[in-house]
């Protein structure tokens, strides 16, 4: 029975499933678990349908590979979705062994990683399919911010299926092999008229890139299981352990002589904050989450001393690293994950404010700009928050400034803490008067102003002066500041006040 199984649909289906680029159900546990360590659950497994003439149709495992192993020696719970078994659809009996081991991963308090690869509901079933599904969605809600779930996609997932990677931390999907959509592209067409194929409604590069639902989009299947393995090494078993800290043989105390000259003289030009995050971390290793979308706003895992971290930063290279609806959204997910797991966050800080403009206004940045305030505020792990550059408005307050119960909040002395720029300022504060004046006078009068508002505050130490930074630090010894800092704060405790949950503008 067991060599039955492993045969999962059969040769042919094995076989187109290799020629369209995919792996199989167990060939994927086999890459992403260390050898030897899968134990597999409820591969006896049948369905229970008669419709159909599905009574004379069984596969043993049911197209649903579930069970336990191990990444890096940690205990991971999965399931694996089999395409070759009735297109991987799920069934009553399906559903009910991957609630099976999520109920055991939240016993055990362990990571789940479910591969998805399916056609969905499966049709025969009727609506025990649709109350399969719900009762894995139900179990996801109360994992989440209990154990770690991550989601593959290497393949199709569409419907109502969709909604239970989209209920997890973080989905990954493989290029050009997968897709997630609610309504495929026949029923768009005969419903809007809208024409459009599968890929553009929803394969990998538009989740990563426009709708912000995938974190990662792999090459191909080699790299998506990749990323999962590493993503488990930066992560917890669950909320009421810390992430593990490693052997780090990159020096805490390495100085970066570059990054007291990467801020350009002029304010208006860019830098990349990547090399900024890559010279501060351990061995230059960042796992950054959602790449493609939402630019101007960078989110990822790195360690430092060995310890995993989340970072936060603006991104002046893109949009000059201004806060938009889709920035604040991306970021304050990440802070929140990172708070559920007690993941401490570093913060790099460069904003020259909220993005103005009626699309952002009346698509709520309002409401959304408010999703990362609350993050921020709400969130309980060590906060340092590294100030380089701008800093300005609303933005400033938002990106864990001391207020958001910043722990450490330390600036660069090329750092411009202010209301608004100075442009801006000037406008507001002397418009009136320069109204009434001459071209040629009004700009000159501009010209001074703008260096009187410039000097008294594009600099740190107006804020400083107020203990809104605890400290001015030179950029090249950033790395062992930020370290030192985590390690002190290592056992901070902070506890808010007891309630149902918060109302997060969501
Ligand atoms: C039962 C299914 C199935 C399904 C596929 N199969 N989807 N069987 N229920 N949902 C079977 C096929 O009959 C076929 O069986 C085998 O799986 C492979 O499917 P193919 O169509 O040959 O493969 P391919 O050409 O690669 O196309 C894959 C596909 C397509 C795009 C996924 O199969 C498809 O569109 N399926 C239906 C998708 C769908 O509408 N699902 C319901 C969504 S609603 P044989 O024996 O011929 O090999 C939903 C609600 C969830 O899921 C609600 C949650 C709240």
């Amino acid at each position: 029975m067991r060599e039955e199984a492993a045969q999962g649909g059969g040769e042919a289906r094995i076989a187109s499933q290799h020629k369209q680029g995919k792996y199989t159900a167990r060939e994927r546990i086999d890459m992403l678990l260390d050898e030897g360590s899968f134990e597999e659950f409820d591969m006896f497994v049948t369905h229970r349908n008669t419709n159909f003439g599905m009574d004379k149709k069984h596969y043993l495992s049911d197209g649903v590979i579930t069970g336990h192993g191990t990444i890096d020696g940690r205990v991971v719970y999965l399931y694996s979705q089999d395409f070759t078994v009735f297109g991987g659809s799920l069934s009553e009996s399906y559903a009910k062994k991957i609630c099976k081991i999520m109920d055991q991963a939240m016993l055990v308090g362990a990571p789940l990683i479910g591969i998805n690869d399916s056609g969905g509901a499966r049709i025969q079933e009727g609506v025990n399919s649709l109350a399969g599904y719900a009762e894995i969605f139900q179990r996801n809600i109360m994992a989440s911010g209990v154990i770690p779930q991550i989601s593959a996609i290497f393949g199709p997932c569409a419907g109502g299926a969709v909604y239970s990677p989209a209920l997890t931390d973080f989905v990954i999907m493989s290029n050009q092999t997968s897709n997630m959509f609610v309504t495929g592209p026949k029923v768009t067409k005969t419903v809007t008229g809208e024409e459009i194929s599968t890929e553009d409604l929803g394969g990998a590069n538009v989740h990563s890139s426009k709708s912000g639902v995938s974190h990662f989009r792999a090459d191909d299947e080699d790299e998506g299981i990749m990323i999962i393995r590493k993503m488990i090494e930066y992560l917890p078993q669950n909320n009421l352990e810390d992430p593990i800290q490693t052997v780090c043989d990159d020096p805490i105390d390495r100085i970066e002589d570059s990054l007291n000259e990467i801020i350009p003289e002029n304010p208006n030009q860019p830098y990349d904050m990547m090399d900024v995050i890559y010279s501060l971390v351990d061995n230059q290793e960042f796992l950054e989450s959602q790449r493609r979308w939402a630019k101007n706003i960078i989110t990822g895992f790195a360690k430092f001393n060995g310890m995993p971290t989340g970072i936060v930063a603006n991104q002046p290279n893109y949009l000059a690293g201004v806060l938009d609806i889709n920035a604040s959204r991306k970021a304050a997910r990440f802070v929140r994950f990172c708070d559920a797991f007690n993941i401490p966050i570093l913060t790099l800080v460069d904003v020259p404010g909220f993005l103005p403009g009626s699309i952002q206004e009346h698509n709520g940045i309002i409401a959304h700009g408010a999703k990362l305030l609350f993050a921020y505020g709400e969130a309980t792990v060590p906060k340092v928050t590294i100030t380089l550059r701008k800093s300005y408005g609303g933005a400033h307050d938002v990106m864990s400034s001391k207020q958001l119960r910043g722990d450490f909040n330390y600036a660069w002395p090329t750092a411009e803490i202010a209301v608004m720029g100075a442009k801006g300022a000037v406008e507001v504060l002397e418009g009136k008067k320069m109204a009434s004046m001459t071209q040629e006078e009004a700009a000159k009068f501009m010209e001074e102003k703008e260096k009187e508002y410039t000097d008294l505050f594009a600099n740190p130490y107006e804020a400083a002066r107020y203990g809104y930074i605890d400290d001015v630090i030179e950029p090249r010894n950033t790395r062992f500041r930020v370290i030192r800092a985590f390690r002190t704060l290592a056992t901070k405790k902070q506890v808010n006040p007891p309630k149902k949950h918060g109302n997060i503008p969501l």
